[in-house]
Formats: structure tokens, C-alpha cells, sequence
């Protein structure tokens, strides 16, 4: 996977001839979402409802402070009126000394309360952060495969973090100033038009080109918002790869195209900043010129009323530090605006995880009819599989079906084979029987029982599966193995399981046996015995149903060996699907089924098909691709 950079604008199509290894589709950027061109950033942000919900109380307490604190900044202008028509113009020292004094616990007041308002705030607004991550998080888990098939994991992971991260910021800012500012220059117009209102007049008329101005903004900027965190998301994905893929990026000699195509993707994003850097520019210059300039003009104006004696001195004071007053609250409107946009593209982001839709827990169609027909006592036990066909929900529709018709019975207790070429759909069979993937026609059977009409809890602690490429998490080699169990497993299944796995040895020489910690993906771990831990994990629970995918590849011919002779004691009251290709796995099994072009093409003893199938025979030859001419 990390040997192909992330694709840069149409994401290129994965080649369709080999899915062995570990690189799944690298997926498009998770950008099939609908171009959002109607959508409107109220609405989307209104979805935030639920999680704000619980903390609405302290919000609107937290609104209610901020509005009674800016208005405060509204009184300073009265106070300075009385004090210059009053004390200044008297020439009393001891009013001015009085007037001062209120100014100063005016101010006083004002910062204590915003500052409460930040208190107020904060700890409830992280925790609506913390119940959004922790919903992401759950979602992400039950979403099925094919989700994850799709979706560029650093696109999930931005929205988990950056995204998230905004939204909590518009939550505790722009929120409850775009309401503070709005009351607050309310408030300051009454004030205005009340101490005199031609003087008003001339202060309200830039606010209809300032709309416009703003809702014009406001559309594009969220466009270009958009883009960015996208662009974002496809950063870390090819961060991420190069970091998870070191080894291969290193091995390759490819740091440098990484270093490439991570110097384009981050350059497009600077682009993007930059875009929306001069849309903050414009909005910002505009929104501060345009009061700028009716402020002038009203300055003029007044000092002529003034001169003129229509006007006391204190009153254009008193007009003139509103209209300052109020400078503040009109020009963060703009990036209040810009914060609310990113907020909604963030929610946006957020949601098209979240709406994306859950694996069902029971197939939609599956009616009744189908619940027990042929299980039950007397019927089919093991497993059935019955007109199983499937295709891969994004492969071109004209592609034929991976999975075309299997019909194949694996009696209870029995071990099957499964044998086929690469790419003729082995890992995608046994993936139906867990319901990794759904399949998209016929059923499959549990001991009679649809595997469709199962609780996927219930299913799942049915089958065990460990698969090629094998899977360890940072935690501790214990912890990895009963992974694979319910909570009740202990130190003597752990023993056990590691025993049939062959891991034992290696395990108790490892610096502090079972208890040590393997590394982010078990890297300092050989593959094999990565392999042997995956298997140990399978088994560790004793599942009735055992999926193994090709479990043994990474091990060497003796090792195998020793591991066929444990596993066929744990596999004689299990019953099991055991992907293969080397004679000696297929030794293991009871009978062997070949699986070629989507369907099971035959059925039998491992000698039995050696004579009777040419392909299988082939296979088993050990000569490599091609196929059997
Ligand atoms: N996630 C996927 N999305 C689309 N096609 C896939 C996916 N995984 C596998 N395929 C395709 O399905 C076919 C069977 O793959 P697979 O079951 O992995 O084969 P095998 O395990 O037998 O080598 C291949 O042609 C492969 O390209
Ligand atoms: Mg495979």
C-alpha cells in the first residue's frame, strides 16, 4: 500500500488482479459525499442539536453573561456624556475624579464577566467534544468493511480530530458572539438614533451593503472551507501510509516520490489557505473600511452640528464612543462568519460518517420462511453454504461476480480445504461466513441456522478467524492472543492456545514472556510469529466455527508441521474452513474443495482431486502463477 501514493485528484482505480496482500483498495479520498452546493451551513450546524443539548443550560447562561457584558461597554459612552456636559464642563474636579471611577468598574466588571463566561464554558463544551469523538469512534467500529474499503483512513481520522476540534471552537465562540454582537449592536443603534438620530442615520446606512457583502462571502468561503479540510484529510492519509508503510517507502528507495507527492498535497492545501486567507482579507478590509467611513462622515457632521450649537459637546463625545463601541462587535462579524463556515463543513464531514449506513443486523429480505427450512435437528449441520454469490458493492457492474453460485457442505467436526488460484476469491468466501462482507445472494448456514437472521454479537462469538496477513495490536502478546476469547479466558487457555500455535517457545523467550508489549502492528515481530499469535487468537476461545485464511504462509515447512499435528487436535470438535496452498496444509483437512471462475469446481479428497483435476493438480505442483494448460 504505501508504495503508491495516495491518488492526487480522480483516485485511481485499484488494479482488480491481486488482493493477497495487505493493501485493500486504497479507496477514493471519501469525497463521494454530494457535492454540497444547496446545503445550507444553519441547517447542518442545527444537527449539532443533540449533543449541545445536555449542556444548553449552561450556554445560554454562558450567552446571557457575554450579552449583559457587552452591553456594559454600551455605558461607558453615557457615563463619558455626564462627565463632560457635567464635571468637565463645570470644572469640578472631584465629579471628574467620580467619573473615572465608574469608567474603571465598568471595565472591571465587563472582563470579570467575560471571563466567567470562559469559565462557564469550557469544561462542558469539551465534553460535548469528547461524547462526539467517543460516537465517531463507536461508528467507525460497526460500519462494515466495505465502508472502510472505501473511505481513506486519513480521511476518518481528520474528522475525528481537526473537524471535531472546530466544531467545539464555533461552539464556544462564534455561537455566542454572532448572538452577543448581534444584541449588542442593537442595542448601540437604539442608543445612536436616540442621542441623535440624523447623526444615526448616517451610521445605519452602511449596514445593507455590509449584508450582501457578507452572505456573498459567506457562500464561498464555505466552498473553499470545504476543500481545505479535505485536503486535510488526504495529508494525513499520506502521512499515515508513509508512516505505517516505513519499511516498504525505505526498502524502495521511495522516499522520495512520498516526499513528492506529500510536497504536492501539501503545497494544494497551502493553496487553498491562501484562498481563504484573501477571502478573510477582502471581508475583513471591507467590514472595517466601509463603518470606518460613516464614522467620518458622522464625525464631520457632528462637530458642524456642534459649532453650530444644535449639539452638546458631550453628546457627539458620547455618539462617537457608541459608534467605536460598536466597531469591535461589526468587525469580528467576519471571521465569526468564517469560523461558523468551517464549523459546518466540519458538522458536514462529521455527519457523512455518521449517516453512512450500519451493517444491518438482520439481512432486509430475510422473511421468515428462510429462518429454520433445512435446520433443525436431523438437518444440515456444519456449515451450508447454498447459491452463494457475491461481488464487491464498488466493482464496475459489468465485472462478473466474484462469488458466482457456491453450493458447498462442510459436515460438523470436518475440516475443509479450500484451494484456489490467487485472486479466485478464497479471502472474499470465507469473509461471508463471519459477515465481514454480506453476501449478495443465497445463504449461508450455521448448524441450520441463517447466518443473516443471527445476531452479529452472537455470530461472531461462533466463529474464530485468523487471517494471512495477521493483525497485532499495541498491547501485550497475551492481551493480542485473548483478543480472541470472552472476558473468562485466562492464563491456562492462553497456554493452550499459544501451545497449538506453535508460539510458545518464542513467546517465554521473548524479554517478559506473554506479558510483553508488541509494537504498533506487532512489527517487532517476525512474520511468523505474528502469524502464530493471529492463529493462537483464533483458537484461544475454542469456536465452534474456525475460518482460517491461509494462517500458515509465513511459516516455515517444520514449524507448519508441528502446528498441523496441534491443530488437528483442537480441530477434531471444530468444524473448519482452511484456506491453502501448500500440499501439507491441505493434508490437514478431512476433503478439499477447489474453488475456480466463482464457483466450487470440485469436491474431494486431496488425492482424489489430484487425479480427477487437472487445475488442482496444477496448483499443487508448486509451479508458480499461469494456470493449467
Ligand atoms: N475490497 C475489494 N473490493 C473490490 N474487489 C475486491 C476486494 N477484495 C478483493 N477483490 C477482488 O475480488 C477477487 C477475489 O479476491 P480474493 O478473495 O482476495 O482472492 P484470493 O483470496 O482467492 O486470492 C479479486 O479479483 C480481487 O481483485
Ligand atoms: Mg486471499
Amino acid at each position: 500500500m504505501p508504495e503508491k501514493p495516495v491518488a492526487p485528484e480522480p483516485p485511481a482505480p485499484d488494479s482488480p488482479d491481486d488482493h493477497d496482500g495487505p493493501d485493500g483498495p486504497a479507496g477514493p479520498d471519501g469525497r463521494d459525499a454530494p457535492e454540497a452546493h444547496d446545503r445550507s451551513a444553519v441547517r447542518t450546524l442545527l444537527r449539532l442539536w443533540p449533543y449541545v443539548r445536555p449542556v444548553r443550560a449552561r450556554l445560554f447562561t454562558a450567552a446571557f453573561v457575554a450579552v449583559v457584558a457587552s452591553c456594559l461597554s454600551l455605558v461607558i459612552p453615557l457615563v463619558l456624556k455626564w462627565l463632560v456636559d457635567g464635571p468637565v464642563a463645570d470644572r469640578d474636579p472631584g465629579g471628574v475624579w467620580l467619573g473615572a471611577l465608574y469608567l474603571l468598574l465598568l471595565g472591571i466588571a465587563e472582563a470579570v464577566l467575560f471571563g466567567y463566561r470562559r469559565w462557564l464554558v469550557a469544561r462542558p463544551l469539551s465534553g460535548v467534544e469528547a461524547r462526539m469523538r467517543a460516537d465517531l469512534y463507536g461508528r467507525l467500529q460497526r460500519l462494515p468493511i466495505a465502508f472502510h474499503d472505501r473511505w481513506a483512513s486519513g480521511q476518518l481520522l481528520s474528522r475525528g480530530t481537526t473537524d471535531l476540534m472546530l466544531v467545539r471552537m464555533f461552539l464556544a465562540f462564534p455561537l455566542t458572539f454572532l448572538l452577543v454582537n448581534a444584541v449588542t449592536i442593537l442595542a448601540g443603534y437604539v442608543l445612536l438614533l436616540a442621542q441623535d438620530w440624523s447623526l444615526g442615520l448616517v451610521l445605519i446606512t452602511p449596514v445593507i451593503p455590509l449584508v450582501i457583502v457578507c452572505s456573498v462571502f459567506e457562500g464561498r468561503y464555505g466552498a473553499v472551507a470545504r476543500r481545505a479540510q479535505d485536503q486535510v484529510g488526504d495529508l494525513t492519509t499520506v502521512v499515515e501510509e508513509s508512516v505505517l508503510g516505513i519499511r516498504i517507502v525505505k526498502g524502495f528507495g521511495r522516499h522520495r516520490s512520498q516526499a513528492t507527492a506529500f510536497r504536492e498535497l501539501s503545497g494544494r492545501l497551502r493553496g487553498t489557505e491562501l484562498v481563504k486567507a484573501r477571502l478573510l482579507a477582502t471581508i475583513w478590509a471591507v467590514i472595517t473600511f466601509v463603518p470606518e467611513l460613516a464614522i467620518g462622515a458622522a464625525l464631520v457632521l457632528g462637530t458642524v452640528q456642534v459649532a453650530d450649537g444644535d449639539l452638546s459637546a458631550g453628546t457627539l463625545v458620547a455618539f462617537l464612543s457608541t459608534a467605536l463601541a460598536l466597531r469591535w462587535p461589526v468587525e469580528s462579524i467576519g471571521f465569526l462568519l468564517a469560523m461558523s463556515q468551517e464549523a459546518a463543513t466540519a458538522t458536514e464531514r462529521y455527519f457523512e460518517v455518521m449517516d453512512a449506513e450500519e451493517e444491518p443486523d438482520a439481512a432486509p429480505d430475510a422473511g421468515d420462511t428462510r429462518a429454520t427450512a433445512a435446520g433443525g435437528p436431523g438437518g444440515h449441520g456444519g456449515v451450508l453454504f447454498e447459491g452463494v454469490s457475491f461481488r464487491y458493492p464498488d466493482a464496475p457492474a459489468d465485472a462478473p461476480a466474484v462469488l458466482d453460485g457456491i453450493d458447498l457442505h462442510i459436515r460438523p467436526g470436518e475440516t475443509l480445504a479450500l484451494v484456489g488460484g490467487t485472486g479466485s476469491g478464497k479471502t472474499t468466501l470465507t469473509a461471508l461466513v463471519p459477515r465481514l462482507h454480506e453476501a449478495s445472494g443465497g445463504r449461508i448456514l450455521l448448524d441450520g441456522e441463517d447466518i443473516a437472521l443471527m445476531e452479529r454479537d452472537r455470530l461472531r462469538s461462533l466463529v474464530s478467524m485468523a487471517f494471512e496477513e495477521p493483525t497485532l495490536f499495541s498491547a501485550s502478546v497475551g492481551e493480542n492472543v485473548l483478543m480472541g476469547a470472552d472476558g473468562a479466558a485466562g492464563e491456562p487457555e492462553l497456554r493452550r492456545a499459544l501451545g497449538v500455535a506453535q508460539a510458545d517457545g518464542f513467546v517465554e523467550r521473548l524479554p517478559e514472556g506473554a506479558g510483553t508489549q508488541v509494537g504498533e502492528q506487532g512489527l517487532s515481530l517476525s512474520g511468523g510469529q505474528r502469524q502464530r499469535l493471529a492463529l493462537a487468537r483464533a483458537v484461544v476461545g475454542r469456536p465452534r466455527f474456525l475460518v482460517l485464511d491461509d494462517p500458515l504462509s509465513a511459516l516455515d515447512v517444520h514449524t507448519e508441521a508441528r502446528v498441523e499435528a496441534a491443530l488437528r487436535e483442537v480441530l477434531r470438535d471444530t468444524t473448519a474452513l482452511v484456506v491453502a496452498h501448500r500440499p501439507s496444509t491441505v493434508m490437514l483437512a478431512d476433503r478439499v474443495a477447489l474453488l475456480s471462475r466463482g464457483r466450487i469446481a470440485a469436491v474431494g479428497t486431496h488425492h482424489e482431486l489430484l487425479r480427477s483435476s487437472e487445475e488442482y493438480a496444477w496448483l499443487m505442483s508448486g509451479e508458480g502463477e499461469g494456470g493449467p494448460r
